[in-house]
């Protein structure tokens, strides 16, 4: 019977184990939780809790024993729990009794914490390296279609013509965004929960400072009972991934739109598209749509960890374990999405024929004809009524704005003249103009200070 067992009479029932067990999903642990207990040693010994010989022998036990985790050799018993019984049952077979001085002044509530805590730490890194990646696809793409023009939409109707970069720049500052987010998000991962015992503190002199040192922990948690029970830091990975998943699926239902013989836009590369099992014909964009499906799972583990949380009482309770499945399947959906999303983003082409041309069509100058006839004095809200009853007269006749001629739009108003000439797509995106607009000049500002941004 296992030494933890002795207050009870009976073995563990075997599926009583297994339900608990959570040795199947956190042994991806196992560098942060053995780089926490060498800290957590070596602290120990300068406290003079444990010799200086017995926390070297723990150390160089634990350090070999994440090179036979590494290297394929560990054998993982199931019987144990979790990956850090896993670790410290090992660290007896390899040196014997004074393994069991480890867990001094430690429990599993501040030892899951603290390497819950390290592994996100990596995770947002990792994260924001792969935004970022992400991010100078987009640009790169702006950049080698700097001058593309295609129509911009509300409602999912031509609008007004746009060129494409400042499209895409549109999604650039939405993963910005997601970038400072997670960035905020490590601040308050930052802390170091180990000392704080199962619940209570410790009543030997840690110094928690030192192993927050180690660690590369810029701050230590200030209540014990908080420490061992928080899981917002799980919650806000969670809910940054949740928004940069919801904004790479706004791009992938683009990719889907502009893709489509519909829109014509773009082409996926043949390396990211997959066919039909019935249909020879099909170029389908199946990395976009998982893109967009899995955004739903990731939502879901926002719920489930939500869920989970809302009714604990203080403080550690098992419910916790449960945070690993929901935190990693995410950062393992987030950190796949973004990397498929770089290569497929980076061999994208561009029909620029066709962007072009729908960019005209559908009456998108309309407002350019409103604002011609503002710049000649007349109230917008008037000029919106006569290019509105120009439109009108066009549709019924089923021909373009273009092919009206000035004596046409004279029946409109007197003001138009020859200068009306001037208004097409080109000369639409040049007049916006304004600081955020989509001028050119404006988008290429822009796309400089989107470089100077990815490179910081
Ligand atoms: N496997 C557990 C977890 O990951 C370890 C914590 C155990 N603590 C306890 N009091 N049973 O959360």
């Amino acid at each position: 019977m296992s030494a933890l067992r002795d207050r009870f009479q009976k073995e563990a029932d075997e599926s009583m184990q297994e339900y608990t067990s959570s040795l199947h999903f956190d042994r991806r642990l196992y560098r942060q939780d053995i780089a926490a207990s060498i800290a957590h040693a070596r602290m120990l010994a300068r406290q003079r809790i444990i010799s200086g010989e017995e926390a070297e022998s723990i150390g160089q036990g634990l350090t070999s024993i994440r090179e036979e985790i590494e290297s394929g050799q560990f054998e993982f018993d199931t019987s144990l729990e979790d990956i850090h019984m896993n670790v410290e049952g090992r660290l007896y077979e390899r040196i014997g009794d004074v393994a069991g001085k480890l867990h001094t002044a430690r429990s599993r509530n501040d030892q899951v914490a603290t390497a819950m805590r390290l592994y996100a730490k990596e995770a947002i890194s990792e994260t924001v390296t792969r935004l970022k990646d992400l991010q100078a696809a987009l640009l790169d793409l702006a950049e080698a279609n700097r001058a593309v023009i295609l129509p911009g939409y509300t409602h999912l109707q031509r609008a007004q013509p746009v060129l494409l970069a400042h499209h895409l720049l549109a999604y650039f500052e939405m993963l910005q965004r997601d970038v400072e987010r997670f960035g905020d998000c490590l601040e308050r991962v930052d802390v170091l929960p180990l000392g704080s015992g199962a619940l209570a503190g410790l009543p030997y002199q840690v110094d928690r400072d030192f192993v927050a040192k180690e660690l590369g922990f810029s701050q230590i948690s200030r209540n014990s009972m908080d420490a061992v029970s928080d899981r917002d830091f799980v919650i806000e990975y969670i809910a940054a991934g949740s928004m940069a998943m919801m904004h790479v699926s706004r791009l992938a239902e683009e990719i889907i739109l502009w893709s489509s013989a519909e829109f014509g836009f773009i082409e996926i590369d043949d390396a990211y598209a997959t066919t039909s099992s019935i249909m020879p014909q099909k170029k389908n964009p199946d990395v976009a749509e998982l893109a967009r499906g899995k955004t739903g799972s990731v939502y879901g583990d926002l719920m489930s960890i939500l869920t989970t949380m809302k009714s604990l009482p203080l403080a550690y309770n098992r419910d916790l374990q449960d945070d690993k499945q929901s935190f990693f399947r995410t950062v393992d959906t987030v950190h796949s999405t973004l990397e498929i999303f770089t290569g497929m983003m980076r061999t994208i082409k561009v029909n620029s024929e066709r962007t072009g041309q729908a960019a005209g069509e559908s009456y998108t100058l309309a407002t350019d004809v409103a604002d011609y006839l503002v710049g000649k004095g007349m109230p917008f809200r008037e000029a919106h009524g006569v290019v509105a009853r120009l439109v009108r007269y066009a549709v019924e006749q089923e021909r373009s704005l273009q092919d009206i001629t000035l004596s046409e739009y004279r029946q409109f108003s007197s003001l138009f003249d020859e200068d009306l000439q001037s208004i097409n797509v080109e000369s639409s995106v040049a007049a916006r103009d304004v600081p955020g607009g989509t001028a050119p000049r404006r988008v290429d500002e822009a796309l400089r200070e989107a470089r100077e941004v990815i490179n910081e």
